[in-house]
């Protein structure tokens, strides 16, 4: 597989911003735990050739290395040199012979036509920047009777980004944030509209109270890539108009503030559909 993939500037500044997190990425097992239930959600078993989209740190890669064995498979694939350089380590110090990890744009993946049994997509989906179009593509790698597991959010998950959405609404700018996979209407329209069959969602609601502090530290800014959108949707702001945008963030969530601090929803989907 080509091994420079060619990035717009959208992938460039993704690709470089989880370089820069790639040390700390695994500080936190919550992507972890994520990964592993999608793994263990999408019946993986011995034998299987599996993919990882956006493996990042190699969490799915590697929970599917140690279930497929010697007589499986596996491949993740990234944009992110740092990420892999990690996913690769890890795959190093554990012995696993039947996982690799490849740079890679995995919108434009150069892969055999129906040779994976499992495709999986965890905590990544929405960086891509055409859904419809991935998830075709994808399909095409998947054997028939194959099964792909895409992890996704709720719109209702993360207080900092739907209080975002909300403020930049007044300024008439739209965020994509978890909304293009934000129900389960969605998700399974999406599947279906790719070829997929089958189709079943978990819904893991989940979530928990956060401190002020905490949420007002969610504030999206103008310096971060944003999920499917180039470039971030608030950089069209003026200097004055992001501060004041700002303030008006901070302010909706102290009147979200209670006794325990307030509700950070993160209500999980897990979506599966087969080829
Ligand atoms: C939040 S991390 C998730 C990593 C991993 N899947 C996990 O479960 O921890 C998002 C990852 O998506 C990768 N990514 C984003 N867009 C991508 C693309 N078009 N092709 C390949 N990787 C991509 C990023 O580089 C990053 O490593």
């Amino acid at each position: 597989m080509n091994n420079q993939p060619k990035l717009d500037k959208y992938k460039q500044e993704i690709a470089d911003l989880y370089t820069r997190r790639s040390q700390n990425y695994d500080n936190s097992d919550w992507h972890l735990q994520i990964a592993r239930r999608l793994v263990e959600y999408g019946r993986v078993s011995p034998r299987q050739q599996v993919l990882d989209i956006a493996t990042g740190t190699g969490h799915v890669a590697i929970a599917a290395a140690q279930i497929v064995g010697s007589e499986g498979r596996v491949m993740g694939v990234d944009i992110s040199p740092g990420m892999l350089a990690v996913a690769r380590n890890k795959a190093l110090e554990l012995n696993l012979n039947n996982t690799e990890f490849v740079l890679a744009d995995a919108e434009n993946l150069d892969l055999a036509g129906n040779s994976c049994d499992r495709i999986f997509c965890s905590s990544a989906f929405i960086w891509m920047s055409d859904l419809h179009a991935a998830l075709t593509h994808w399909h095409t790698f998947l054997k028939p009777g194959g099964i792909i597991g895409i992890h996704a959010f709720a719109d209702t998950a993360f207080v900092g980004g739907v209080v975002t959405q909300k403020v930049a609404e007044k300024y008439g700018i739209s965020f994509n944030m978890s909304k293009p996979t934000g129900t389960v209407d969605k998700c399974q329209n999406l599947l279906e509209q790719a070829g997929f069959e089958q189709i079943e969602i978990k819904i893991e609601p989940e979530g928990s109270y956060i401190s002020l502090e905490k949420a007002k530290a969610m504030w999206a800014g103008n310096s971060h890539p944003a999920p499917g959108q180039y470039p971030p949707p608030l950089s069209t702001l003026s200097t004055e108009q992001l501060a004041q945008a700002k303030a008006e963030f901070d302010a909706e969530l102290e009147v979200l503030e209670t006794e325990l601090g307030i509700w950070n929803d993160i209500t999980t989907f897990y979506v599966f559909g087969q080829k």
